[in-house]
């Protein structure tokens, strides 16, 4: 029988509690909050009204709504109180002592069938249920930092969770405007277990100094649409707290890509633990503080003097489409534009294709007639490389086959004149082997435009061990010329990018696979729990199945990392013929 909840309890009126007792206010529910000491129940209030006045201030809550929600709740340092509560959420510190000590006395006061859940975002529930005597009315209730904005709540069911328990309880976070997801009690649950493994590999590449960090997290931002870029999330969330999950999730699985790189536990013995201690990746105004100011630790990989080489005219290759929407940037930013292919046809076509999208900008009035027809009158067609001997820069845009680009740049060479760059959009080969198929490899860079290319601001700039730095300083010139954000790195397989996401991507996909979560509760996971765009499921149907196991594959191949190995049931999808939205079938039918 469902139970009849009027009144919660909430232990801990630290961040995630107050923003607890907030959410159970505002949809009407009677709230004792608990802390430990009459000071800390003064600290919760504040956090309380602080909260409660900026929506009023910002207009999303009106006075007396504000008055009514705070009249509801009523604070104490005396457990006791909880007597009468029908289900007490616990948020005190994620320190599995202090948490079974908590359960152990709030199961000697609540009424026998008062569900007693945990907000805990790593340690096992069931560890924690059996600090009880009735382990089997025990849940995780795993809210979302900021519990009043996010609306994702994880319910952890263990082995022991009685039904209707579970279903009470997602009766209830219904009832507090949350959208719950019902899972088992693995170390991470979804959101956490395939966030942490990312921002863990974004530790690894900045500990590598493979890119800086303002370059990795303006990769994530604007490469894939994130809310926030990998450093900057761990900065917020706190070094410590990320690396004691971690941890956990390590020592369930052993899986060496969640084992927290060696960075993050010097910075924590070192103090730096985000945000809430003035400095972590970012160094911030003050504790507390959001505001990054300057600290001197921002590297650049050109070095002072070296002046980028003078670029007026561009060579474009390619028929498809990043070579038009290449075009079309250089164009519309003055740049002088020959675009070459060998097909007659498809370079005539490329150039109706890239008139009709300048059109279409004009037509959003993102763009003015006049710029359109400059755009249009700097641009000329050809299907003779000859044309490009006088151009300063050559972007090659044709099919991603190491052959193809080799002899196309073989070509270039021989035509181009001396000091011309050479830039290769690969998204996946080696560009030193492409650079070697030339007799001036220092000349040679790799330039990866997003797709489309006219919309997505990011660019990797990516040097070879033989790209020489004026070249690289071109490079990031031309970039800001086009209104581009460029960031820079090393030459090797995914670059920041697609390193990042592709692997999250699998384990997604390795989770569903076995069974502890189903595409939308991953998906909704990742959306409502982290500020996703897409959820996994949905940007892989929209990439596509075969690509993403292309690039799987080839991220496992460079880095022969056992977890990075494509995921079995990728494989078997697309051997299947299930790719994704252009077969109208992948991880879902569309
Ligand atoms: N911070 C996050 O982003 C986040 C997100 C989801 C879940 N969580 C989880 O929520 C829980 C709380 O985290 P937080 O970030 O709010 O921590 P916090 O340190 O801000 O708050 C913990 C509060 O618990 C109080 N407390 C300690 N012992 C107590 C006791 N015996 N009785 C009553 N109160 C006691 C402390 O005084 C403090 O105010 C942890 O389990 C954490 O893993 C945190």
């Amino acid at each position: 029988m469902a139970r009849e909840i009027t009144k919660i309890g909430v232990i801990g009126l630290g961040t995630m509690g107050a923003g607890i007792v907030e959410v159970c206010a505002r949809s009407g529910f009677e709230v004792v909050g608990v802390e430990m000491n009459a000071d800390a129940v003064e600290r919760g209030r504040g956090h309380l009204q602080n909260s409660t006045s900026r929506a009023v201030s910002r207009g999303k809550m009106s006075e007396e709504d504000q008055q009514a929600l705070l009249g509801r709740v009523t604070t104490t340092d005396d457990l006791s109180a909880l007597a009468d509560c029908g289900l007490v959420i616990e948020a005190v510190p994620e320190v599995l002592s202090i948490k079974r000590d908590v359960f152990g006395k709030v199961d000697d006061i609540v009424a026998d069938d008062a569900i007693l859940a945990t907000n805990t975002s790593s340690l096992s529930v069931t560890d924690i249920a059996t600090a009880t005597r009735a382990p089997s009315r025990v849940v995780g209730l795993h809210f979302f930092n900021p519990a009043p904005v996010q609306k994702l709540v994880e319910i952890i069911a263990t082995v022991i969770t009685a039904p209707d328990v579970l279903e009470d309880i997602r009766d209830i976070a219904r009832r507090l405007d949350k959208e719950p997801v019902v899972v088992g009690d693995q170390a991470g649950f979804i959101a956490n277990r395939l966030l942490l493994a990312y921002l863990n590999r974004a530790v690894s590449m900045y500990e590598n100094r493979y890119a800086s960090r303002e370059d990795i997290d303006a990769a994530m931002t604007l490469g894939c649409g994130l809310p926030m870029g990998p450093l900057a999330l761990l900065d917020l969330i706190g070094l410590d707290v990320a690396y004691a999950v971690l941890d956990t999730i390590y020592k369930e699985g052993r899986d060496k890509l969640h084992a927290p790189s060696p960075m993050l536990k010097h910075m924590i013995a070192a103090g730096l633990l985000g945000r809430k201690t003035g400095r972590g990746f970012y160094t911030y105004e003050k504790p507390g503080s959001g505001k990054v100011v300057e600290d001197g630790a921002s590297t650049s990989v050109v070095p002072a003097g070296v002046e980028p080489r003078p670029t007026t005219k561009v060579g474009v290759v390619g028929s498809g489409t990043m070579a038009t929407g290449i075009a079309e940037v250089f164009a519309k930013s003055g740049y002088e534009v020959k675009l070459v292919s060998r097909h007659a046809g498809r370079v005539e076509q490329a150039f109706e294709g890239l008139k009709k999208s300048l059109a279409k900008a004009v037509q959003r009035g993102k763009l003015t007639d006049e710029v359109r027809e400059q755009a249009i009158a700097n641009i000329s067609i050809s299907t003779a490389l000859d044309v490009l001997s006088d151009v300063d820069l050559v972007v090659e845009a044709i099919s991603e086959e190491l052959s193809t680009k080799q002899a196309m740049f073989e070509n270039l060479d021989e035509i181009c004149k001396p000091g011309a760059i050479l830039a290769t959009t690969t998204s996946s080969l080696p560009v030193i082997q492409v650079a070697m198929a030339t007799k001036r490899p220092a000349d040679v860079i790799g330039m990866h435009f997003f797709n489309p290319a006219q919309v997505m601001k990011l660019v990797e700039v990516v040097s070879t061990v033989s790209t020489s730095t004026d070249v690289v300083a071109t490079a990031l010139d031309v970039c800001e010329k086009l209104g581009k954000r460029a960031v820079t790195c090393g030459d090797r397989s995914g670059f920041i990018v697609n390193t990042l996401l592709f692997p999250y991507l699998n384990d997604a996909i390795k989770m569903l696979e076995a069974h502890y979560a189903t595409t939308d509760d991953i998906d909704l996971a990742m959306k409502a729990g982290c500020g996703y765009p897409m959820g996994p499921f949905e940007l892989l149907d929209t990439v596509g199945l075969d690509v993403s196991l292309a690039i799987q594959r080839e991220l496992y191949l460079e880095f022969r990392e056992r977890g990075f190995a494509p995921a079995p049931l990728l494989e078997h999808l697309v051997k299947a013929g299930y790719l994704g939205r252009k077969t109208e079938r992948g991880f879902r039918t569309h």
